[in-house]
């Protein structure tokens, strides 16, 4: 054990802390995590901990739903700067108007957006619940934020209702190209395709199997196949090649990259835990209605 995980481990247990981290977080961060794993998972480990202080080492929306879940404990981010772009890709006039222009509207927001964009929607989604929790709403005009791809993807597995998209997206999927998969595939044609529905329409359409990135990992896993062509975030490479040495699995030439969930470092993680900085905050009006549509997405997405 190097000495910056031998301080934290110690650090961890004066302060009765725990980190969690995300699959895109580097591969030194998620080796130090007591817990890892896809957005869904993580909100509900931050819900469920009796912990006085979590380390979150992901992008401000998850420190953010971390606190509003948990408001009695500490947050820390490693560094209050990762943030996620797609997380302010929506606009509350945009769905007020929405709201005007159909009685019977579901504002479906995907837990990557800011708390001010949970408190005007009606129920969080992660990309490992969002079909379900559509399907199962009662309305039949939906207007799904942020991202327009996840919406697409989960409209065409909701026909029976009227998902309405916004032009949000992840910058770091979408430059996913059709054209890298193409050649990828080329190049070992008997590997499955594993995508993350974030990415584009074109990709999501020359893929074997689509889901979070926890369901990418559990479907490698499960999987008789020994190669893959992963498109998601590479961060998902640790965590894929430590389950299954015996497999193979690219990742195209230009590896997508989430630099914000960079951000996260061990060095980052100690400092955090030996001062108290980068606590989040959230505003306690904007947290208890944000919090509506949290708990909405844990019990439905059970
Ligand atoms: P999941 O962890 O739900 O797959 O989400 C991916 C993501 O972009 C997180 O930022
Ligand atoms: Fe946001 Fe995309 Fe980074 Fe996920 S990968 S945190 S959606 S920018």
């Amino acid at each position: 054990m190097d000495n910056i995980t031998r301080e934290i481990k110690v650090l961890k247990e004066e302060k009765g802390a725990i980190i969690l981290a995300h699959y895109y977080a580097p591969e030194d961060v998620q080796k130090l995590a007591d817990f890892v794993g896809d957005s869904f998972y993580l909100a509900k480990v931050a819900k469920n901990t009796d912990a006085k202080v979590v380390v979150f080492c992901g992008v401000s929306f998850m420190g953010e739903s971390a606190k509003i879940l948990n408001p009695e404990k500490t947050v820390l981010m490693p560094d209050i700067n990762a943030d996620c772009a797609m997380a302010h890709m929506a606009d509350v006039k945009k769905i007020k108007k929405m709201r005007e222009e159909y009685d019977d509207l579901a504002v479906v927001c995907y837990i990557n957006s800011t708390a001010e964009l949970k408190c005007h929607s009606d129920v969080c989604v992660t990309s490992s619940n969002a079909i379900k929790i559509v399907r199962s709403l009662k309305n039949k005009n939906i207007y799904f934020i942020p991202d327009n791809n996840l919406g697409r993807f989960v409209a065409n597995r909701v026909p029976e209702k009227n998902v309405i998209l916004n032009d949000g997206c992840c910058p770091i999927h979408v430059g996913i190209s059709k054209e890298a998969l193409l050649k990828e595939k080329e190049k070992h044609p008997s590997a499955l395709v594993l995508s993350h529905p974030e990415c584009t329409e074109d990709v999501l359409s020359l893929s074997d199997y689509i889901g979070s990135t926890a369901e990418i990992i559990d479907y490698a896993k499960e999987s008789d196949k020994k190669e893959f062509i992963i498109c998601t975030e590479c961060g998902v490479k640790y965590e894929l090649e430590k389950d299954n040495p015996e497999k193979k699995f690219y990742f195209l030439s230009s590896c997508a990259t989430c630099r914000d969930m960079k951000l996260n470092t061990p060095e980052k993680i100690l400092h955090v835990l030996k001062t108290g900085e980068n606590e989040i905050t959230v505003d306690k009006e904007v947290a208890k209605s944000a919090l509506v549509c949290l708990d909405r997405m844990l019990e439905m997405g059970k």
